[in-house]
């Protein structure tokens, strides 16, 4: 572990900028470089740089894992950030905890997970399912179609999104799974399928590549957002931006972070980064937890003035920092991130009308034992939202 004074603080990287998931983790990547220029230039942590060691797992599974071990054993890196589908992260788990190593996982998953090396700062299903199953049946209905990508993500997260329907008076009229990889042709067919079985909304937990094709195929097949709308969790502005705006526009997603949250530290924010990339950017929740991760993660290695894991342990829990989205905290005990919570619905540009807000951040339940908004305020003053529930 490195100690001198003046040593780089080395962290490993571990998002993939290639393969299925490559579009939105090289957001993720980005702000991560971005806030380590940041804390670089604002000195680094007590004098000590952070030094990157970048990697690409190319969407495959066993790469982030492979490469972990590769960061940790022949680098020397102990703190780790990345991963973003559930297949990678639930790899690296080991991998981190063999070596008393730390990860710092930005992505939104399904949550009933808790390792003393792992620190999530994405949402979990109680801060964008809960409001999401709220928002859609009372606007649209209550017949839901589920699709999702194939793999561990989409199915738990359907599981725990079904209960919430059907608390709610709702049902799951089919629910569908698609190879991560598959043509759009896959697509078509289960747009017609949606077409003729007529639900109020669909449930989208379709992941990377896949995200396109899903919205193609859907506008293609004349299904109109308006009347039947995609309600998403996973499509953000990058996928959005990928496809076009036309694609995505009328349809919802839930999420802590939309790039158009009017405060003055999101624009300041993004005006540094756009300085930072040289362009016109667009940023969303996987980038916004990226970065603000990098930031909590500086902050606990100043206040303890190491890089040690055993130190920084003791340190992140009940941090908090002043995000992009608002503040955010770090839970004292389950490793998981109070959030802000919002549902957006994408208009002509590619961004989010914000059209409903939790009025308080969310705190993080990762085993879902509050099944609505009201029941979060039941763990005390400034633990959950306010009484009032959404706005
Ligand atoms: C995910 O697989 N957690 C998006």
């Amino acid at each position: 572990m490195a100690s001198a004074k003046h040593e780089p603080v080395k962290i490993g990287v571990l998002y993939s900028t290639s393969g299925v998931t490559g579009l939105i983790e090289s957001s993720q990547q980005s702000a991560t470089l971005f806030a380590a220029d940041e804390i670089n230039r604002a000195g680094g942590v007590n004098g000590r740089e952070i030094q990157l060691y970048v990697r690409d797992p190319g969407s495959v599974a066993a790469n982030y894992a492979a490469m972990a071990e590769e960061l940790i054993v022949e680098q020397g890196v102990r703190l780790i950030v990345g991963c973003y589908m559930s297949s990678g992260r639930k790899l690296v788990i080991p991998v981190v905890e063999r070596h008393n190593a730390l990860l710092f996982y930005p992505t939104l998953y399904e949550g009933f997970e808790y390792s003393r090396n792992v620190f999530c700062t994405g949402t979990l299903p109680n801060q964008t399912c809960v409001p999401l199953a709220d928002y859609m049946l009372e606007n649209f209905g209550s017949r839901v179609f589920m699709i999702g990508s194939d793999y561990i993500y989409p199915y738990e997260t359907n599981r725990i999104m079904k209960d919430f329907v059907f608390e709610r008076g709702g049902e799951t009229v089919e629910e569908t799974y698609v190879p991560l990889d598959a043509p759009e042709e896959h697509y078509r067919a289960i747009a017609a399928r949606i077409a003729a079985l007529a639900p109020d909304f669909v449930f989208s937990t379709v992941v990377g590549v896949g995200v396109e094709r899903l919205y193609r195929s859907f506008a293609r097949s004349g299904l109109d957002p308006s009347r039947t709308p995609i309600a998403s969790v996973t499509t953000s502005e990058a996928e959005i931006a990928a496809m076009g705006a036309h694609l995505g526009e009328g349809h919802f997603a839930s999420a802590s972070y939309f790039q158009s949250i009017d405060s003055p530290a999101n624009r300041a924010c993004i005006a540094n980064y756009a300085r930072f990339m040289g362009g016109d950017v667009v940023t969303n929740m996987c980038w916004e937890a990226a970065y603000f991760q990098m930031h909590v993660l500086a902050n606990a290695m100043r206040k303890t003035n190491s890089d040690n894991p055993v130190a920084l342990l003791r340190a992140i829990p009940g941090m908090e920092y002043d995000a992009p989205q608002g503040r955010v905290r770090i839970d004292d005990e389950n490793h998981h991130t109070w959030l802000h919570t919002r549902i957006g619905r994408t208009d002509r540009t590619g961004q989010f009308d914000i059209v409903s807000a939790s009025p308080e951040r969310v705190r993080a339940d990762p085993f879902v034992i509050a099944h609505t908004p009201a029941d979060g305020a039941s763990t005390g003053p400034g633990y959950g939202i306010a009484a009032g529930g959404w706005s």
